[in-house]
């Protein structure tokens, strides 16, 4: 049986420093302006209308999820599913239906408190996607625009709520001790890329970060280089995680969280996937600016 979600669909950040998340977004990441509003506007990244939506707040955070239901069924079950669950989804205003350009449209809240949407269907842009930095594109469209990592306030209740209600395969499992940290992330995929979300334990944001994935090799390095160029922190150097297989490497966006820019995720098959553990956050690399740093003399 097929997910009844198909793709992680769009994002909503709140941000506190507009002028500058439109710099990021546009010249270093590479995303392409779609609409403006009064208090920010939206990006894109494939065909797809906004994949994200930048407004004005003081939250600098992940204010919402929007999943895309794989079709009008799957929309009617999970609205179900969603009410025995307790989550109470509601039916968005005809209004906010329209300004999402979707035909249908729920709303409901995760086990952490984080505000999600069910979409059916989805406004494609007029014009084809054009990059001014990552000429060679982006890997989305039917696979979702990428990845993101949100915490859980009770990892149990938010792993079950995502597999059990949103009906999400279960990917795989890091569980391991890096630079005096607990590590436990819960992988979840809801197609062919190895995951769409993972639940990371309590964090101090919504998010810990969102990933990007370029069609091309060199574009990882040419978006390296674009961060050290605008000063944006490092979070981890260029390396290969071990489950997604993912070449990436972790920067800071002006709000405080981060995202992984990367290339060559896993491709899995949904219906045999089998879920595996993996020891380690990384086969080499991704490290952090504190191993970078200079040693002082004791
Ligand atoms: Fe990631």
């Amino acid at each position: 049986m097929k997910p009844p979600v198909a793709q992680l669909a769009y994002l909503s950040f709140g941000v506190s420093k507009l002028d500058d998340w439109e710099r990021f977004a546009v010249e270093v990441l590479g995303l392409q302006i779609s609409e403006r509003f009064d208090d920010g506007f939206d990006l894109r990244l494939d065909s797809h209308q906004r994949r994200f939506r930048i407004r004005q707040s003081s939250a600098d955070d992940l204010q919402l999820i929007g999943w895309q239901a794989a079709d009008s069924d799957s929309f009617n079950a999970l609205q179900k599913r969603l009410e025995k669950s307790g989550a109470q989804p509601q039916l968005a205003s005809e209004s906010l239906r329209q300004e999402r350009g979707v035909e249908r449209l729920l709303l409901f809240h995760d086990p952490a408190g984080i505000a999600c949407e069910l979409a059916l269907g989805h406004q494609s842009a007029a014009e084809d996607f054009e990059s001014t930095q990552v000429p060679g594109g982006f890997v989305g469209e039917e696979l979702g625009l990428g990845h993101l990592v949100v915490t859980s306030r009770d990892q149990a209740k938010s792993e079950a709520f995502y597999q059990e209600t949103l009906g999400f395969g279960f990917s795989d499992r890091i569980a391991c001790e890096i630079y005096g940290f607990d590590v436990n992330l819960a992988f979840f995929h809801t197609n062919k890329r190895h995951h769409s979300l993972a639940v990371g334990g309590r964090l101090e944001k919504n998010i810990h970060h969102f990933l990007l994935e370029a069609q091309n090799m060199d574009e990882v390095g040419r978006a390296y280089d674009r961060c050290i160029k605008a000063r944006l922190p490092i979070m981890n150097t260029l390396g290969r995680h071990p489950n997604d297989q993912m070449f990436s490497f972790y920067a800071m966006t002006p709000s405080g969280f981060q995202f992984e820019f990367g290339w060559g995720g896993r491709i899995i098959e949904p219906a045999t996937h089998r879920p595996d553990a993996f020891d380690r956050i990384s086969d080499w690399g991704h490290h952090p600016p504190i191993v970078l740093a200079p040693r002082r003399k004791s």
